[in-house]
């Protein structure tokens, strides 16, 4: 299983990665304005210098909600470095643009997924990661894990290429469980991997 970091603080992902157990980043617009990260300039500065210490995957949100933006928007951030991975919510317009970037050998994460029918979707659409929030999940009283578990099962089933990347976590006993169900990648934030010692 990776492990991700989801966090856009530099001094964690550094130490994460200096653990020696880092696969890559997630970010997303709340995660780079706790940094004050403010402005497409400044963004991509921030993806770059992420990118430049982690030899791995960094996620990189767009903010746009229209199609024709995601594009724009997509295009730029994985323009940036070949470790960009451009992230989608998944909604009708983000999957069409999962789709869309598919094509073009470009690869995304389909984030916001509280749903199997959301990752179907997706994992049809050509996403490379799949992002099923599992706190949020818990938050409302929802199974989490079982959502992860039958996305998991879901994806074998039709060999799906997807990845499954179980996102949103907060506490360490989350990981575990993702990991016991199959999940290919967990992020979560640098407490939450300390936790596991
Ligand atoms: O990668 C998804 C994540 O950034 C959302 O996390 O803690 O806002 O639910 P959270």
């Amino acid at each position: 299983m990776k492990f991700f970091i989801d966090t856009a603080n530099l001094a964690q992902i550094r130490e994460a990665n200096e653990m020696g157990v880092l696969d890559g980043v997630t970010t997303n617009p709340s995660l780079m304005a706790k940094e004050n990260i403010r402005g497409e300039e400044a963004c991509r500065r921030h993806y770059l210098e992420i990118c430049s210490i982690v030899d791995g995957d960094v996620s990189a949100e767009v903010i746009a909600t229209d199609f024709d933006g995601m594009v724009r928007e997509g295009e730029a951030l994985a323009a940036l470095h070949k470790n960009i991975v451009v992230k989608l919510p998944c909604t009708a317009d983000g999957i069409r643009a999962v789709k869309y970037f598919a094509g073009k050998n470009i690869r995304t994460n389909c984030t916001l997924v509280f749903s199997a029918g959301q990752a179907l979707l997706a994992a049809k659409a050509g996403a490379t990661y799949v992002s099923p929030f599992v706190d949020r999940l818990d938050d409302i009283c929802s199974d989490s894990v079982g959502l992860v578990a039958q996305i998991v099962d879901l994806y074998q089933t039709y060999d799906y290429t997807t990845q499954v990347l179980a996102a949103s976590i907060r506490n360490t006993l989350h990981i575990l469980q993702c990991a016991e169900v199959g999940a290919d990648v967990v992020t979560c934030p640098l407490s939450a991997i300390k936790g596991l010692l």
